[in-house]
């Protein structure tokens, strides 16, 4: 098993991938990953579809301003914050919080203060404030992949509506990104980063 060192430091977008399936239980591991990632309240938004069928999975390529190797993923998971449940989780997760003195009732009334200043805001704009969690779940996912010698790649250039429309999905799913997964029929040099000094503000 890698240590997160070498996992960070290995990790590359992956965008070539041979045709091998992963296994049920590969996935399981990944998606377990991704459920024991931090988010606040602990309100857990994330919401994943597992598509493999290669129907979809074209129509997801085409939705990503046509990036044709997301197809040819075996795996394509659509990364998704759903807004019901993060309110909803907001409230249940603050108070657990509050049982074990993690939080002081304070906070408990200003979580519940915000999550219904949040009920009232148009709901597109409560998607994009929440999907930083789902972002911590979808790196996990990256990174546990490693574990199994999958690689992956982000994708955030999409058409979030066309996504939606695929799946028959209403506003209440927030689609933060695509992750196509698989074995890697390529293996990229390190991408360029900035130094220390100049992301040191
Ligand atoms: C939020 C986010 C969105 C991205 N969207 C895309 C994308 O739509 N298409 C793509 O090919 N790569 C995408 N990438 C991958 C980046 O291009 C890649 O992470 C970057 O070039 C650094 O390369 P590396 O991941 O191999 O280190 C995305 C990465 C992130 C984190």
């Amino acid at each position: 098993m890698l240590r997160t060192r070498e996992a960070i430091e290995t990790r590359r977008s992956i965008r070539k991938f041979k045709s091998d399936p992963i296994p049920v239980d590969v996935m399981d591991a990944l998606l377990d990953a991704a459920r024991l990632a931090p988010s606040g309240c602990n309100a857990q938004p994330w919401r994943f579809k597992v598509v493999k069928d290669k129907e979809t999975k074209l129509k997801l390529a085409e939705a990503a301003y046509d990036q044709p190797f997301i197809a040819a993923a075996p795996v394509v998971l659509v990364c998704c914050a759903d807004i019901g449940a993060y309110l909803e989780g907001m409230v249940s997760g603050t108070e657990d919080l509050g049982k074990v003195g993690a939080v002081e009732e304070r906070v408990v009334q200003i979580i519940h203060r915000a999550v219904a200043g949040m009920k009232s805001m148009p709901v597109a704009e409560i998607g994009p404030r929440i999907a930083l969690n789902v972002a911590i779940a979808v790196e996990h996912i990256a990174l546990r992949a490693l574990d199994f010698g999958l690689g992956s790649c982000w994708i955030r250039l999409i058409n979030e509506q066309m996504v939606k429309g695929i799946f028959g999905w209403d506003d209440n799913l927030y689609v933060v990104a695509l992750l196509p997964l698989g074995y890697p029929a390529e293996t990229p040099p390190p991408r360029k980063r900035r130094s220390i000094e100049e992301i040191v503000l």
